[in-house]
């Protein structure tokens, strides 16, 4: 099969289309002929091998597993010994932490979910990690609630394009944080409000003005957890999704683990999570879309063999929403 790959860490000077063998799924698994996957963060990642201290479960020298992409959807081609539930034909989205940039591509039944009719392999290819990741940032973690006033940093990215959307649907009032270039774009999401960022930017509460968010979900990074605190209401929940700040040994974790370590000692909720990719959450999602929750915001599809400038492209911050590579 063609396949995106690299066999160092690095920039996407270092990513080919290369031949690999086809994979064969085992006891278990399942073999999907990929139609489109999803470009996010954890592609650029797993690239450079940033943070560092990802590589102990990557790959300390060289990575592991040389195909990019986690996101797909595609259609069953074969099923592994003892797999349920599945027929061959059937068109599915989920993850596949193998690699999905990819003809083929094999996975988890438990990573799966059905394609809803509704949508396109290259919709429905930009919708798990983004979209889970806002789920669990909105509803379980942040716990939003008709009414509540919610402050979204990085809302004009990937992850960011399905927060602002979950909670105007959970009913809160959504003030969105973007570069001035993708006002608009976040605007059309539905936020109520479109605050701009960067060095002399203040967020409402910070310059004096009362704030007082319930909730403040922060997936851009950059600010403080003390600056995030002040526009926080005094019993409020601030979530971190992310951040790219912070260096290459730790790309911001220390933000989380601050929040972590800080959270029992005062009257606020602050917290962090790592996504689950488990196809209930998946169904979960899929079932908030299909009650018009939010629809995936698909600014770009590159063919295969330009997955690198797709990845270029978001490692720019020129995203708006998701970037998806096409296959087939
Ligand atoms: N916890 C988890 O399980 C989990 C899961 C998925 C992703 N993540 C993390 O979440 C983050 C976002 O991922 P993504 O896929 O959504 O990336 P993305 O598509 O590149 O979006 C990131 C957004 O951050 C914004 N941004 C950059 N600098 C900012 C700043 N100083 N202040 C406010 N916003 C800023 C950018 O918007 P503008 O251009 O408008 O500034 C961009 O839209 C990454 O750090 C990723 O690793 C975590």
């Amino acid at each position: 099969m063609k396949a995106i790959v690299r066999t160092e860490y690095g920039s996407t000077d270092r990513v080919v289309l290369a031949d690999r063998p086809d994979p064969v799924p085992g006891p278990g698994e399942v073999l999907l002929v990929v139609r489109a996957a999803g470009v996010d963060r954890g592609v650029w990642h797993l690239m450079t091998g940033e943070p560092r201290l990802m590589r102990l479960a990557t790959g300390l020298r060289r990575p592991r597993r040389p195909v990019l992409g986690r996101d797909v959807a595609g259609v069953v081609a074969a099923l592994g010994e003892g797999v349920t539930g599945l027929a061959v034909g059937d068109e599915v989205m989920g993850t596949a932490p193998g690699g999905t940039f990819a003809e083929l591509a094999v996975t988890s039944p438990d990573r799966l979910v059905a394609k809803p009719a509704a949508w396109t392999f290259e919709e429905a290819a930009a919708v798990p990690i983004s979209g889970l990741t806002a789920l669990q940032a909105v509803h379980d973690v942040g716990r939003v609630r008709a009414g509540q006033r919610v402050l979204v940093l990085g809302a004009s990215g990937g992850v960011g394009s399905f927060v602002v959307q979950l909670a105007r649907h959970a009913g809160a009032r959504v003030d969105a944080v973007c570069s001035a270039t993708k006002a608009e774009f976040v605007r059309g999401l539905g936020a109520d409000r479109v605050l701009p960022h960067g060095p002399g930017a203040d967020l409402p509460g910070e310059d004096g003005t009362p704030a007082a968010y319930d909730v403040v979900i922060d997936i851009g990074g950059g600010r403080s957890i003390r600056r995030l605190r002040r526009v926080l209401a005094p019993r409020g929940t601030l979530v971190i999704v992310g951040g790219e700040t912070g260096g290459p040994w730790l790309s911001g974790i220390q933000r989380q683990l601050g929040a972590a370590a800080l959270s029992p000692l005062v009257r606020q909720r602050l917290r962090f999570f790592v996504a689950s990719e488990k196809a209930t959450e998946l169904a979960r999602l899929v079932a908030l879309a299909e009650e018009g929750a939010f629809v995936p915001a698909v600014e770009r599809t590159w063919p295969l063999p330009d997955a690198a400038a797709a990845i270029d492209h978001l490692a720019e911050g020129r995203a708006r929403g998701k970037l998806v590579v096409s296959v087939g």
